[in-house]
């Protein structure tokens, strides 16, 4: 399911252990006074060597701003970051030599084969392909049959497989990767996890940014972030943890109408889709029978219902209460 926007609760500061990124109370401004937008609003949280972090945000959350800030492609208005033990404003030149980054947007050179592209951003690192032919080996391996096609022409799982090789070809100890799998079929989704848990068992520190909140679950840990802000940072079985309430998956004849009749179920917290199911989170001691009896009342046909876990999905959507009127803080 892709995050959808909402509005905004305070987070908690990260447990401080001695991170390999270190993001202090980072905000990030664009526009000047009345057409302010505050696109990061004093964002904190640590990685640790090895960690594969996920920043898991829908659009307009800050993900690219602060990738942006990490990645030392933008200044920030206020807080500081150390990436690899580098300050984001002073080291900016040896950050570069040490962190790889893919941008949500192609950051291949669509003319160029597959080859040349991978040759172009080992050039430019100072090193070459062979040097480190090996970290990349089992991802470039995958379009090396294609070494010869121009990279506008690859699909987009493999368009994203020669993008991370580039990403790495100058063996970064920093991986920032800005929505690496939006636009991506299923199974190349899945193969591209599959590629990260890999580096990650290399050494390589990965922040991967995300609006697929399943993806979260992949993750060693995860922030939630909307509107510039943490809402919540944990292990995703941490997140899973903290999730309280009760929630049934309903299934009726007419889903549509069993949505809004859930809805207006006194003992409701909150009723979505969520697969062939709905899920409706419950109130603490709710009561299954006249949960039944009440959408039967409602001439719902066919229902079937049954307690069931909570999802990592259901925790953000309970995370993130619904949204203001829109243009609202
Ligand atoms: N160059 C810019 N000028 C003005 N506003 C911007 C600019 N870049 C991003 N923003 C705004 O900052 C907020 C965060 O954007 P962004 O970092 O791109 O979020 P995400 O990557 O999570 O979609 C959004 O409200 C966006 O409209
Ligand atoms: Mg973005």
């Amino acid at each position: 399911m892709r995050i959808q926007n909402n509005g905004n609760i305070q987070s908690p500061r990260p447990a401080g252990v001695r991170g390999s990124v270190i993001v202090n109370n980072i905000v990030k401004l664009y526009g000047k006074k009345k057409d302010i937008v505050k696109a990061l609003q004093g964002i904190s949280f640590e990685v640790t060597k090895g960690e594969l972090f996920g920043i898991i945000g829908p659009d307009g959350a800050g993900k690219t701003s602060l990738f942006r800030v990490l990645t030392t492609l933008l200044l920030a208005e206020g807080g500081n970051a150390k990436v690899d033990g580098l300050d984001v404003v002073k080291d900016y030149k040896e950050i570069r030599n040490r962190v790889g980054y893919m941008p949500g947007r192609f950051s291949l050179y669509q003319d160029l084969t597959v080859e040349e592209n991978l040759e172009f951003f080992a050039t430019i690192f100072k090193t070459t392909v062979d040097e480190n032919y090996d970290l990349i080996k089992s991802i470039y391996s995958q379009i090396e049959p294609f070494k010869d096609r121009r990279a506008g022409k690859l699909s987009g799982g493999m368009k994203q497989k020669l993008a991370l090789s580039c990403a790495l070809i100058h063996r970064p100890s920093v991986l920032f990767l800005d929505e690496p799998t939006t636009g991506v079929d299923a199974v190349s989704r899945k193969e591209f996890w599959e590629m990260l848990k890999q580096l990650k068992e290399q050494g390589i520190t990965i922040l991967v940014s995300t609006p697929y909140m399943d993806e979260a679950g992949l993750c060693d840990r995860v922030a939630l972030l909307q509107t510039g802000k943490i809402l919540s940072i944990n292990t995703p079985q941490g997140i899973i943890d903290e999730f309280k309430k009760p929630i049934m998956a309903v299934r009726a004849s007419n889903m549509l109408h069993l949505l809004n009749d859930l809805k207006e179920f006194e003992q409701i917290e909150d009723a979505y889709p969520f697969g062939e199911y709905h899920h409706a989170v419950m109130k603490k001691n709710f009561d299954e029978e006249s949960l039944k009896n009440y959408l039967l009342q409602r001439s719902n046909k066919e229902i079937e219902l049954k307690r069931t876990e909570p999802d990592i999905e259901d925790c953000f959507i309970a995370l993130m209460p619904p949204s203001p009127p829109a243009g609202g803080e």
